[in-house]
């Protein structure tokens, strides 16, 4: 990780924190723009050495989010790096961990910044048996861009601490609004790499979709004709998306056509005093696609013959077992507390974080020498997490995927309708949301709100598995 400059908006330089030595070799890549650390694409059974050095003037770490890596080479806040230190960070990916993650830092209270600068990375791991492995791939890493008037990354302002950081851009791939061609069925593996943009993804023209995976690999069969998926900060997900429309007519299917994926409005009950705020782009754009499908004579590369354009989707992907009885249980409560005297007080800031704004898990802010929770190796647990604030929370557990069971609110519980592993879990206002879980590994872990902003004002805990 270090400084680099880049032109960004046209006659200013805008200057980032990255990962990779040098941001030009990657910008031409397909997958990764200027402003995304470079793709790790391994394989379950691999044995995986990453050396980071820090070239920044603050400490790091590099945390594998979603992955069962061993806790000490989990880049925790407890294990930061020193500015101009190096740490070799080395595991070994089981058997079953095939999943779509993301690498990013994770220092005690400067978590937000050290992201919003530019430092996250997209990571794919691959199984021997991917059903799915024949299929075209196309990656997309959201994240958030906020600049100031002199087009320099700009610093958290008070509403970013509140409600989470909401720049002006999003960027797909590092980029803004790319285009893109699609001549053939895809399989898309997409991001929210943002620090608190929630992104309803949809195509403004209503077309379908599938979604065959969530953070933690495949689903057990496909879930067809979606026309929106929610995926909240930190979540990730495994698409199909067809170059023909799919309906109609064998004409309409071949027709090219176009449309714009969008992040649609999501409401996440983010607090009022949002003026002053920069408005976001009205079109609400992700990227521009158009899609050509293979009997279009134009397209050469999809109508040569070794190239199958449409493809049948199976409708087994893979068996996910239930993690079996919880023989434990614990408890997690999201609660904020404001003290609006404290926080207009000046000069009480703490990294640029206002005083008299706690955002807190079981009635205390995250303190690096206390163990909040602790579980056993091997048990399964039930989580119980409860959201007491007026917004939503998006919770993240380390070290292990999750399953979530049920949702309840408003005194009505309903089971989750299909069986994934995940280890992003929205809870809104008033809700709890129970998940099964097990750790497998000694050691400590972080669990918390993956709106970065959050995380650093304390809303995190440390789980102790012992
Ligand atoms: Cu993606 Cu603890 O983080
Ligand atoms: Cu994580
Ligand atoms: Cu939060």
């Amino acid at each position: 990780a270090k400084p680099h400059s880049l032109e960004l908006l046209p006659g200013t330089t805008t200057s980032f924190w990255l990962y990779g030595d040098d941001p030009s070799a990657v910008s031409g890549s397909p997958i990764n723009g200027p402003v995304v650390g470079p793709l790790i694409d391994v394989r379950e059974g691999d044995t995986v050495e990453i050396a980071f050095v820090n070239g920044l003037l603050q400490p790091s770490t590099i945390h594998w989010h979603g992955m069962p890596v061993p806790p000490d080479q989990d880049g925790n806040p407890m294990n930061p790096v020193a500015p101009g230190a190096t740490h070799v960070y080395r595991f070994t990916l089981p058997r079953g961990s095939a999943g779509t993650y993301w690498y990013h830092p994770h220092p005690h209270m400067v978590t937000a910044e050290q992201v919003y600068r530019g430092l996250a990375g997209p990571i794919i791991v691959r199984a021997a048996d991917d059903p799915l492995a024949e299929w075209p791939e196309r990656h997309l890493f959201i994240s958030d861009l906020k600049l100031a008037a002199d087009g320099t990354v700009a610093p958290n302002d008070m509403m970013d601490w509140m409600n989470g950081r909401e720049g002006q851009f999003v960027l797909v791939n590092g980029v803004r609004r790319p285009r893109i061609v699609v001549s053939r069925d895809e399989r898309w593996r997409v991001w929210n790499a943002s620090s608190a943009r929630y992104v309803r993804l949809t195509f403004d023209d209503g077309r379908r979709f599938a979604q065959v995976g969530t953070d933690g690999g495949l689903l057990e069969s496909p879930r067809e004709d979606l026309t929106e998926l929610l995926l909240v900060p930190g979540e990730r997900a495994e698409l199909i998306v067809r170059a023909g429309s799919g309906e109609g007519a064998e004409g309409a299917r071949t027709a090219p056509s176009r449309a714009v994926l969008t992040a649609a409005v999501y409401d996440r009950s983010k607090m009022a005093m949002t003026h002053g705020s920069l408005p976001p782009d009205p079109s609400r754009a992700l990227a521009d696609v158009e899609f050509t499908p293979a009997a279009d004579a134009n397209d050469v590369e999809a109508s040569s013959a070794n190239i199958q354009a449409q493809r049948l989707l199976p409708t087994h992907l893979r068996t996910i077992t239930s993690l079996g009885k919880p023989t434990a249980r614990k408890s997690v409560v999201f609660s904020e507390q404001m003290d609006m005297a404290a926080m207009h007080r000046p000069g009480a800031s703490n990294h640029g974080m206002p005083a008299g704004m706690s955002f807190l898990i079981n009635g205390a802010t995250y303190d690096p020498n206390r163990t909040t929770l602790t579980s056993r190796r091997g048990e399964v647990e039930l989580w119980s997490i409860e959201n007491r604030t007026d917004m939503d929370h998006p919770f993240h557990l380390h070290g292990t995927q999750f399953q979530i069971v049920e949702r309840e609110s408003d005194g009505k519980t309903i089971p989750e309708p299909f069986r994934a592993w995940r280890d992003m879990a929205n809870v809104k206002p008033g809700e709890t949301v129970r998940i099964a879980t097990m750790q497998s590994m000694r050691g400590e872990r972080m669990f918390h709100c993956h709106i970065l902003e959050h995380e650093d004002l304390g809303m995190m805990g440390t789980l102790k598995v012992i």
